[in-house]
């Protein structure tokens, strides 16, 4: 029996997205979210300083070796470039698929103080149409999970929260399916605390098995959406930070138990880590457990079932935003750090990074 167009569509867009050792470019950030970062470099917060900067990423020269797609805000999907064009049609000119976020952020959950549920379904199914004319071929949900120290009271994450995000990711994604959207779902299990590396690998494994049930429960075709996880790491307040290596192993050890192999591809978040360290541990990933690792005995060796790639944005973006300031001249110099960081991450999706590709 052949399946139904609409369904192998999606699952093309899917395995485009991961396609390559190439990875995607999260510029997703709401406008309050973009503001901030704004706001802490000395740049004027206003929707055409916006619109400057989404134009200086997505004409970076060459980003396409590098990115398949570029994940966009409302706001950016509707602009212009300087000379009228929108700005998806230069991505997409560019052989980049665009990509918009959809939900409307994380907000507090009652009863439940600190934790919060996304939220965005509502009148979701016509905004997902809208975006499809528009020229979106995928979509992202962020769903955000606060880990305390295993033992400390109220338990945290509670229940009510992983349940309640995976619930809306999951209708999500059956919306987004619908509407012929690739869905990126992002369970983001925060680096804010001081939790150590385990407790963040006991949290991620119960929050994606959550996840996962519920996509199964709603329908969702999973040989047509992407997983965008966290790594699994230490808190940023925990004394005991952990190697590369010791990242990589924990990571790819929870996604094994967790993520089915009909999954078509896992593209990582990178949660406030720096970019260096966003792709030494992405690196470590594949050069401990790709195809010519030596680092696992060979009987004990999994082919990895899915590709394991980047959706960053600011380990991707932060150095470029830096230098550019907001200032013209900066414009160039703001490209080639971004066009720098896409490519050690494409290497590290080789097992191909170093600390001298870094320094080029
Ligand atoms: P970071 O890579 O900065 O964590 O952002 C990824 C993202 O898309 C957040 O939703």
């Amino acid at each position: 029996m052949s399946e139904p167009v609409a369904s192998v569509a999606l699952q093309e867009t899917a395995a485009a997205m991961v396609a390559g050792h190439r990875g995607l470019l999260a510029m997703d950030e709401s406008i309050s979210t973009c503001n901030k970062r704004f706001a802490s470099v000395g740049i004027a917060q206003t929707e055409d300083m916006r619109r400057a900067y989404r134009e200086l990423l997505i004409t970076t020269p060459a980003l396409a070796e590098c990115i398949n797609g570029v994940i966009l805000v409302d706001e950016t999907l509707r602009q212009m470039s300087t000379d009228g064009t929108p700005l998806a049609q230069i991505a997409r000119n560019a052989g980049m698929l665009v990509g918009i976020k959809v939900d409307t952020g994380a907000k507090a959950l009652a009863g439940h103080p600190g934790e919060h549920v996304t939220e965005g379904l509502d009148g979701l199914r016509e905004r997902l149409q809208d975006y499809f004319r528009l020229g979106a071929r995928f979509a992202k949900w962020r769903g955000v999970i606060a880990p305390a120290p295993a033992g400390r009271w109220p338990e945290r994450p509670s229940s009510a929260c992983i349940e309640a995000n995976a619930h809306a990711l999951a209708r999500y994604a059956a919306l987004c399916q619908e509407a012929g959207l690739v869905p990126i779902i992002e369970p983001e299990v925060l680096m804010d605390g001081d939790h150590t590396l385990a407790r963040c690998a006991e949290v991620t494994e119960q929050v994606l098995h959550s996840v996962f049930e519920q996509l199964v429960c709603q329908g969702v075709m999973l040989e047509a959406v992407i997983l965008k996880p966290n790594m699994v790491v230490a808190g940023l307040g925990c004394a005991d930070q952990n190697t590369a290596e010791e990242v990589a192993a924990a990571t790819v050890l929870c996604l094994l138990r967790t993520v089915p192999g009909a999954v078509p591809g896992i593209a990582f978040l990178s949660g406030g880590q720096t970019a260096v360290d966003a792709s030494c541990r992405l690196n470590a990933m594949h050069t401990m457990f790709g195809p010519s690792s030596t680092a696992v005995p060979s009987n004990r060796r999994h082919p990895l079932p899915w590709p394991l790639s980047f959706s960053f944005a600011r380990a991707l973006q932060h150095p470029a935003l830096d230098i550019w300031a907001g200032q013209h001249a900066h414009r160039a110099e703001a490209q080639s750090a971004l066009l720098h960081r896409a490519r050690c991450n494409r290497a590290a999706l080789q097992g191909l990074w170093s600390l001298e590709i870094e320094a080029r």
